[in-house]
């Protein structure tokens, strides 16, 4: 055998492997058995005539061939994308896809704007992903979508980032509240009160740690829940305050279920900002979504 006998998709297998390190993993994002994973890679590896991944304890580790073939992966596949790319270009605006990734707070303005666009183009496909900050680094790290969205650009890739809205980190308590009342309020004063966080690996709570470590003041924290919703239920179900994106908890600030503290040196003035790979080829129906989402907050207003 040779490894000029693989198939297109026992790389394509591979590749998501080399990603996830692990068959089940790799299985439910190509929606396939763990079998049916699990044999197209032996196959691989009959192809490469030597093993490509080994397990130790439960850890899955790539050999020195898996290193080799994965690089060769992530190399064609790039380039393939490329190539749809460039075939989408040939054809124009009104055809092709785009994908987009998303960080979790951006989900209360992304998909409205996502939705008007479409029907400016209604023979584009478009795919979202929702994650918060971790998932969506490791999706930007992989080059796996189109464009990103996101509330603080990482330092150690090097990347195209387009500031294009306010993205302000507001503090919250449920009315009545002993501290809604109060004005100016040091930020140490929010060490004594039950705090309730989003996960780690969160864009908002990486936020507002530094904050308060600048403050030199450490959180309380009570709970850590991985949604912006459960967190507003929590807050005013009276369990403690939290920070969290303005734009998340406008429409509980208007019914007065929720209400803003005022904090010295809050909000928080950060950016919406849309993010690209330096390298990265934009196919026109990309280029149009990213100008119209610059459009479309160019007056710099909340979302
Ligand atoms: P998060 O990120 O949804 O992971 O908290 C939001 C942000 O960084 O603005």
């Amino acid at each position: 055998m040779s490894i000029r006998r693989a198939t297109l998709r026992q790389l394509e297998i591979f590749d998501t492997l080399a990603v996830h390190m692990s068959i089940t993993r790799t299985a439910d994002a190509l929606h396939l058995s763990p079998p049916a994973v699990s044999i197209q890679v032996r196959q691989l590896a009959e192809a490469a005539g030597q093993p490509l991944i080994e397990q130790v304890g439960k850890k899955l580790y790539l050999t020195d061939a898996g290193n080799a073939v994965a690089l060769t992966c992530r190399d064609l596949f790039e380039r393939m994308e490329r190539l749809t790319q460039e075939l989408a270009a040939l054809q124009g605006l009104e055809k092709g896809s785009l994908r987009l990734a998303i960080i979790t707070t951006a989900k209360y303005f992304v998909p409205r704007l996502l939705g008007e666009f479409s029907e400016q183009h209604p023979d584009i496909d478009v795919s979202l992903f929702v994650g918060n900050r971790k998932a969506i680094l490791e999706r930007l790290s992989h080059n796996q979508d189109d464009l990103y969205i996101l509330g603080q650009p990482p330092k150690n890739l090097k990347l195209t980032a387009t500031p294009f809205a306010p993205n302000p980190l507001v503090a919250i308590a449920y009315p009545g509240h002993p501290l809604v009342s109060q004005s100016a309020i040091p930020p140490a004063r929010l060490g004594n009160e039950p705090f309730i966080s989003r996960e780690l690996g969160s864009g908002t709570r990486r936020a507002y740690e530094d904050f308060f470590r600048q403050h030199k003041t450490e959180l309380r924290i009570r709970m850590e829940l991985g949604s912006d919703e459960a967190i507003k239920q929590t807050v005013a179900g009276r369990l403690g305050i939290t920070i969290l994106a303005k734009s998340t908890v406008q429409a509980e600030l208007l019914r007065g279920d929720l209400v803003l503290l005022d904090i010295q040196g809050l909000p928080l003035e950060r950016q919406w900002y849309v993010v690209y790979p330096e390298q990265k080829f934009l196919a026109p129906v990309t280029k149009a979504f990213q100008a119209f989402l610059i459009s479309q907050h160019g007056d710099s207003t909340t979302p």
